[in-house]
């Protein structure tokens, strides 16, 4: 692969709506929440910044942003610029976020603690949510545990340090201090794709990431029984 990532791909390709479920299920979890124009709302590890414009256009919410990759980043940016909308961009990683303690009404997290080490980015979402503030969280989950070589395979396609199961998050979101936390029943199946998927394309990229859409494909398919998300949702 030369050393290209899975997210490396998701940035030249511009994917928006780079979760399981797309946008169609980020509004149906939004719409169970109580929104409002007061709401401050970060979305931690943006990516080319859908969801967010989504919040905006919808709730006219105060939208802030935190995204780690500098190609997601200038996509987030010319769509919010396109769309007039006054949304807060910040370059910086979940892990150490630049924001001050008790400053978030909603923290959304769409598949963004998979890449990142997980505990130290949920104290960080602690941190700076409010009290009663939540935390909605749709991430990579696997149905049951796999053997090593199939655990390796994932683990290294995606280059993350681990694979959780329902359990393994939930006692998580507990440690970090988390409370009411829901599985949230909202669910879809990863091989059947994301019908409403949306491209923004960088003007040059490498070949080799046909190969990782390619392979990502066959994984998807070749772990469908395992490998699914689940919807986390929590307060502080
Ligand atoms: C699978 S994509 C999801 C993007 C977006 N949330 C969406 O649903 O379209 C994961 C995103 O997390 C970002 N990311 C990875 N590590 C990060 C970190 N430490 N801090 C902030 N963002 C990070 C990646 O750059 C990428 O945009």
């Amino acid at each position: 692969m030369g050393g290209l990532t899975y997210i490396d791909f998701l940035a030249k390709f511009g994917v928006g709506g780079a979760h399981p479920g797309g946008i169609g299920l980020t509004k149906s979890i939004l719409a169970q929440e109580h929104i409002t124009k007061d709401s401050m709302i970060l979305d931690a590890g943006c990516g080319t910044g859908q969801t967010a414009a989504y919040l905006f256009n919808q709730y006219q919410a105060k939208i802030f942003c935190l995204e780690i990759n500098p190609i997601m980043i200038e996509k987030a940016k010319n769509r919010f610029e396109k769309l007039q909308f006054p949304i807060q961009l910040f370059q910086g990683s979940v892990e150490e976020i630049p924001f001050d303690r008790n400053t978030f009404d909603f923290i959304i997290c769409e598949s963004v603690l998979a890449f990142v080490n997980k505990p130290k980015a949920l104290s960080e979402f602690y941190r700076v949510l409010k009290t009663g503030g939540r935390f909605l969280a749709n991430e990579m989950t696997i149905n049951s545990k796999l053997n090593k070589q199939a655990e390796q395979e994932i683990i290294g396609f995606y280059n993350i340090d681990s694979l959780l199961l329902e359990n393994d998050w939930i006692r998580l979101l507990e440690d970090t201090g988390f409370k009411q936390i829901k599985i949230n029943e909202l669910q879809s199946d990863l091989k059947d794709g994301n019908v409403a998927q949306e491209f923004n394309f960088s003007q040059n990229f490498e070949p080799e990431l046909f190969s990782i859409l390619n392979e990502h494909g066959n994984m998807l398919i070749k772990y469908h029984d395992i490998l699914s998300h689940r919807i986390f949702t929590c307060s502080k």
